[in-house]
């Protein structure tokens, strides 16, 4: 896909932060993070991510993208601000709080991180078996059907080593959305795929989004992916959002980095530092 190919389609109304506390089910304030003395990776992040549609956040490679990710998912406490999810400031309510508004989330991680001793079905099934009291019938009813959305209902018996990396990934999303999340997290879907793998996956995110909805969270520095997916487009750089806005926005930003980080040139105030 060109980059000059139209983006997905107009975003609903906002997703700023400049509305009342809870409007968007995840609302990042202020959020600052820093390992071992070093400088802060995250430096005050400010970010919303509306229902019902999908929030790309782009950045180059070890701005903290996946620190961001693994803030929103709790798996990260901020050193500063809060990571509120529908509502609730996920490191002020009780731990058995915090595990219960983390059900809500499907997560698919890099490497589609199925359980390489398990079949698929069993890989699809684990969440189900572990946080909810379904019946076996069931479960099978639910797993065939997100194997299936998913394409691979043919290969149910096939060991994760067995299947493609593509395959891996769509099994993956299976799992992720067994669950029926509010929230779908992808990092970086597009790793490790070739380009035409990598629009077929993304094609099926938004189709399954139109499906479901919820709100969908896609960290990628896949600019293809981004247009495919994005109904909001964030850029993370040096600690900070940069930009965010709806996509036609980003996409026709005269700010210099934006531009250039999103033409993917090498002229521009992104430099190697
Ligand atoms: N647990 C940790 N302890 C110390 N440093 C960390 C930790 N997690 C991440 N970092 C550092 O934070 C920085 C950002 O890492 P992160 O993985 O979030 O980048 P990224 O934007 O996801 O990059 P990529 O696009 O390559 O995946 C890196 O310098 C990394 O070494
Ligand atoms: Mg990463």
């Amino acid at each position: 896909m060109s980059v000059d190919a139209p983006v997905r389609r107009h975003a609903p109304a906002t997703s700023h932060l400049d509305q009342p506390r809870g409007t968007h089910p995840i609302e990042l304030r202020g959020v600052r993070k820093a390992f071992g003395g070093n400088a802060p990776i995250l430096d005050g992040v400010d970010l919303g991510f509306p229902d019902d549609a999908i929030t790309t956040v782009l950045g180059p490679s070890g701005t903290g993208k996946s620190v961001l990710l693994k803030h929103i998912v709790g798996l990260l406490e901020p050193d500063e601000g809060e990571v509120s999810v529908f509502g609730n400031d996920i490191w002020r309510v009780p731990p058995v709080e915090r595990y219960e508004l983390r059900k809500r989330f499907g997560v698919l991680f890099q490497d589609g991180a199925l359980f390489g001793s398990m079949n698929l079905y069993d890989n699809v099934a684990f969440p189900l078996r572990k946080h909810t009291q379904m019946s076996e019938r069931e479960i099978r009813d639910t797993v065939m059907t997100h194997l299936a959305e998913v394409g691979l209902e043919a290969a149910v018996d096939k060991a994760p080593n067995e299947i493609s990396g593509g395959m891996r990934k769509r099994a993956g999303f299976a799992r992720a959305l067994v669950m029926r999340p509010d929230v779908v997290l992808f990092d970086e879907p597009d790793s490790g795929l070739d380009p035409v793998r990598t629009k077929l996956l993304c094609q099926l995110i938004a189709e399954v989004h139109r499906e479901h909805g919820g709100t969908y969270i896609v960290i990628t520095h896949d600019i293809p992916s981004a247009r495919t997916l994005s109904d909001y487009v964030a850029v993370l750089w040096k600690g900070k959002i940069q930009h965010h806005s709806a996509a036609d926005e980003a996409f026709g930003s005269s700010d210099p980095f934006v531009r250039q980080f999103l033409a993917g040139a090498a002229d521009g105030p992104l430099g190697m530092d």
